[in-house]
């Protein structure tokens, strides 16, 4: 029986695809590809948290996504950090003890709101180790002689386009809206927006978001393609995963929340399933890639890598045989339709 035209190029695309796919490991994730690392406040586990330098060390690391929290401050301007105030993770109390106008903006029970700050109040701190267990753990990376700069929310996107633009290496951002309302979701999608970026962020892996809150996941899925994690959420039945995935694309639970039936069930609705935060347990993480997520949020984003690597097995590259065959393929493509149009 004579074939169609396009039948006879099905072995020749058999071929193609055996052979890109020779060394690959399956991987449970929703997209059969290889779960995403996202640096969580950047390289946290290694220097200040949504520092510049902790986010240029996370894309060092090879990190898929930079995650990092966003506020507005007093003037409007969106800025990177996770707690609504400076004193844990900034020098503010220092820097207040010699500059009053500073000093002014303390509030009654010795906090300094981020919102009542301007930016340019902002960069003139610098960012600091937070005293908790998984951040900046371990000090391989730390120079206790710097000052690890403060990033506002245009400066985090421009680190990672500029190193795309630089190396060729597309990462993607992963902001989430940390502040109350939809104005810092409004901000969020401006940026990753601005024609300045040439489209970077509306290309597919290139930017994600993400909120707690139902009516910011909501607003960011009503008004972007962008895809956006709901999270503090992991439903175990179909009809409750179907509930989320009318508003969101993903959802981010906590590792304490999350089960093989969170997995399925999310699966199951088209949702993919990042939890936080992954530290330098190496367990833990072979733990969540073998649930199937399809990305952890972690402190410590070369240990992800790493033992990602081992799971799955390396990054795959098609080999130069495969690059021919896909090209022969795709020219047999190519005349196919110049034929259908003729
Ligand atoms: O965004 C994922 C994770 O970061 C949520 O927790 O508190 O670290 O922002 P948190
Ligand atoms: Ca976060």
């Amino acid at each position: 029986m004579k074939k169609p035209p396009h039948t006879r190029l099905l072995p020749f695309a058999a071929l193609m695809l055996a052979s890109v796919a020779a060394h690959a490991t399956p991987v449970p994730t929703l997209s059969g590809d290889r779960p995403l690392v996202i640096a969580h406040r950047g390289a946290s586990g290694y220097l200040p948290e949504e520092s510049v330098q902790a986010y240029q060390l996370a894309m060092k690391m090879g990190a898929d996504y930079i995650e990092g929290d966003v506020y507005l401050t007093a003037d409007g301007k969106a800025v990177m950090l996770h707690d609504g105030t400076l004193n844990a993770t900034t020098n503010v109390v220092a820097y207040a003890a010699t500059h009053p106008e500073i000093a002014a903006l303390r509030s009654a029970n010795g906090a300094y709101d981020v919102t009542k700050f301007t930016l340019a109040q902002l960069q003139q701190l610098s960012v600091t180790c937070r005293n908790a267990n998984g951040y900046c753990t371990d000090k391989s990376y730390f120079d206790p002689s710097l000052s690890y700069s403060f990033t506002s929310y245009d400066a985090f996107l421009d680190l990672v386009y500029d190193n795309y633009l630089d190396t060729g290496i597309a990462i993607g951002v992963f902001p989430e809206a940390k502040q109350s309302g939809l104005a810092v979701a409004e901000a969020i999608l401006a940026g990753l927006n601005n024609p300045k970026y040439n489209g970077y962020f509306n290309t597919a892996g290139r930017a994600l978001t993400q909120s707690f809150n139902a009516a910011q996941v909501d607003y960011l899925n009503a008004n972007s393609a962008i895809p956006v994690s709901y999270l503090g959420v992991c439903p175990t039945t179909a009809a409750a995963a179907a509930s989320v995935a009318a508003i969101a694309d993903g959802i981010g639970p906590s590792t304490g929340q999350l089960s093989a039936a969170c997995v399925n069930a999310a699966h199951g609705a088209g949702l993919t399933v990042m939890p936080y935060t992954y530290l330098n347990n190496p367990a833990s993480y072979a733990t969540g890639y073998n649930l199937g997520v399809d990305g952890v949020f972690t402190n410590f984003p070369d240990i992800a890598a790493n033992v990602r690597d081992q799971i799955f097995g390396p990054a795959e590259v098609p080999e130069p045989q495969s690059l021919a065959l896909m090209g022969l393929g795709l020219a047999g493509i190519a005349g196919l339709t110049r034929r259908k149009r003729g």
